[in-house]
């Protein structure tokens, strides 16, 4: 073994380890130079060259020296990504929605062990949602919404933890979205909207357990049966929209008493019986139930909702006369009642202390 050439590389190797230390850039800097190319150098990324620091590129957030976001959202990418993204180890956000990328979920990425957001809204994306997904264990956000995912939501997306945001709004999932999901205490933004293909399902009695979630938006997901009894313990909701599916049954009684909900939309279901009359929702803006089948009277206490800016209620059999604090509604600029089987005259001050613009 001739002792000295081994002597002779580590006197080599020395400088180069010294300049790396360093400035760690320059490795990172070749390694998002060479997912520019695997990405087909789009002219989008011109700024990304072998002069400039990548901390100082328009896409490139660094933190401590070291990539920590990559925000690629609208450069015109079509192709996959490449696995290399993960040789950049401190990378915690990964943002590539609008752009036109194919394939399947890209696997490569669980090898970016301290992700934290991943958004791929809006690209080309098909098959499933893979069931091992849990792997990339640290995510807090999650956009996969307007791509072409299918098959089931896997229960494994429930075993994220840590997630606070869970968009999955039109793909093309045709099987079934997981009760797990209430197992995330974290989340404050639930996205399952126009997804239309999704197996007829109920809303899962565990979604109640959710107690951080603020908004659950839920249009036009297939959804039957009728609203869990549990969701009278979404303390912390501020935007329910469960409009457009084919829910049936009451109201829950203890919807109209979630302190900080703003908007309610239940319109174009099949709900029944008379609107819960106990109203403590006083941060309420728009309400919106018309297009159901709820009987009885309209509650006197909406005229309490001195916020509201929206309320339909058209297209339901609703009766008797409408409570005049209604018009007293300062902000009210929306008022739709029509298709009801109402009776009496019309609060006699509507219009006066508010800017209607629709009636
Ligand atoms: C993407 O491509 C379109 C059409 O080729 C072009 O108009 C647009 O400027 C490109 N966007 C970016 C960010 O390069
Ligand atoms: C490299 O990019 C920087 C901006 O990131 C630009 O100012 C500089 O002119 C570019 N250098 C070359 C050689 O293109
Ligand atoms: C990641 O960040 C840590 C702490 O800021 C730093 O010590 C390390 O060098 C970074 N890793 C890389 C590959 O840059
Ligand atoms: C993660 O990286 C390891 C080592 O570089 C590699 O063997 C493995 O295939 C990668 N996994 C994925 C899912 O890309
Ligand atoms: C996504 O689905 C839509 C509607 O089914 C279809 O028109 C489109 O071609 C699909 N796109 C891809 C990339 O599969
Ligand atoms: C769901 O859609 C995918 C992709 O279009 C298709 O391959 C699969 O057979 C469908 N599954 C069911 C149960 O319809
Ligand atoms: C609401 O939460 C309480 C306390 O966690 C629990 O005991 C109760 O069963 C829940 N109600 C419903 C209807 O799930
Ligand atoms: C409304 O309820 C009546 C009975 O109360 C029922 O006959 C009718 O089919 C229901 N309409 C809808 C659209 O569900
Ligand atoms: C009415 O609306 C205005 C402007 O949107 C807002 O500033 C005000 O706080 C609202 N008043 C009430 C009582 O909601
Ligand atoms: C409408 O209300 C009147 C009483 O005000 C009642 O006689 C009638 O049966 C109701 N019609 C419907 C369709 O409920």
């Amino acid at each position: 073994m001739p002792l000295p050439f081994l002597n002779i590389l580590l006197l080599i190797s020395l400088p180069f380890q010294v300049i790396s230390q360093n400035d760690p850039t320059t490795e990172e800097r070749s390694i998002l130079l060479k997912l520019k190319q695997q990405l087909g150098s789009p002219s989008s990324l011109q700024s990304w060259n072998s002069t400039s620091s990548p901390c100082d590129w328009p896409e490139i957030v660094c933190s401590g020296n070291s990539v920590t976001k990559i925000l690629l959202r609208s450069k015109n990418i079509t192709q996959k990504i490449p696995a290399t993204i993960c040789d950049l180890k401190n990378l915690t956000t990964l943002d590539l929605g609008d752009n036109f990328i194919p394939g399947e979920f890209p696997r490569e990425l669980y090898n970016c062990t301290k992700l934290q957001a991943l958004d791929l809204s809006s690209n080309y994306f098909v098959g499933p949602i893979p069931d091992d997904i849990d792997r990339i264990s640290g995510l807090q956000f999650i956009d996969f919404g307007s791509n072409n995912f299918s098959g089931d939501i896997p229960p494994a997306i429930g075993r994220l933890s840590e997630l606070q945001v869970l968009q999955l709004y039109q793909n093309e999932f045709n099987g079934t979205f997981p009760k797990e999901i209430g197992d995330l205490s974290n989340l404050q933004i639930l996205g399952l909207a126009y997804n239309d293909k999704f197996v007829p399902a109920n809303i899962p009695v565990e979604f109640g357990k959710l107690k951080n979630l603020k908004t659950l938006w839920f249009t036009e997901a297939n959804l039957i049966g009728e609203i869990p009894d549990s969701f009278n313990n979404l303390s912390s909701l501020e935007i329910l929209d469960l409009s457009r599916n084919h829910l049936e049954g009451k109201i829950p009684s203890g919807v109209f008493t979630i302190k900080n909900l703003k908007q309610l939309y239940l319109f174009n279901n099949k709900l029944s019986g008379e609107i819960p009359s106990t109203v403590e929702t006083l941060n309420l803006v728009e309400i919106d139930l018309s297009m159901n089948n709820l009987t009885g009277s309209v509650p006197k206490d909406f005229g309490k909702l001195q916020n509201l800016q929206l309320l339909n209620l058209f297209s339901n059999q609703l009766s008797g006369e409408l409570p005049s604090s209604i018009g007293l509604i300062r902000n009210l600029t929306g008022f739709r009642v029509f298709y009801n089987n109402l009776s009496g005259i019309l609060p006699p001050e509507l219009g006066l202390h508010s800017k209607l613009e629709a009636i």
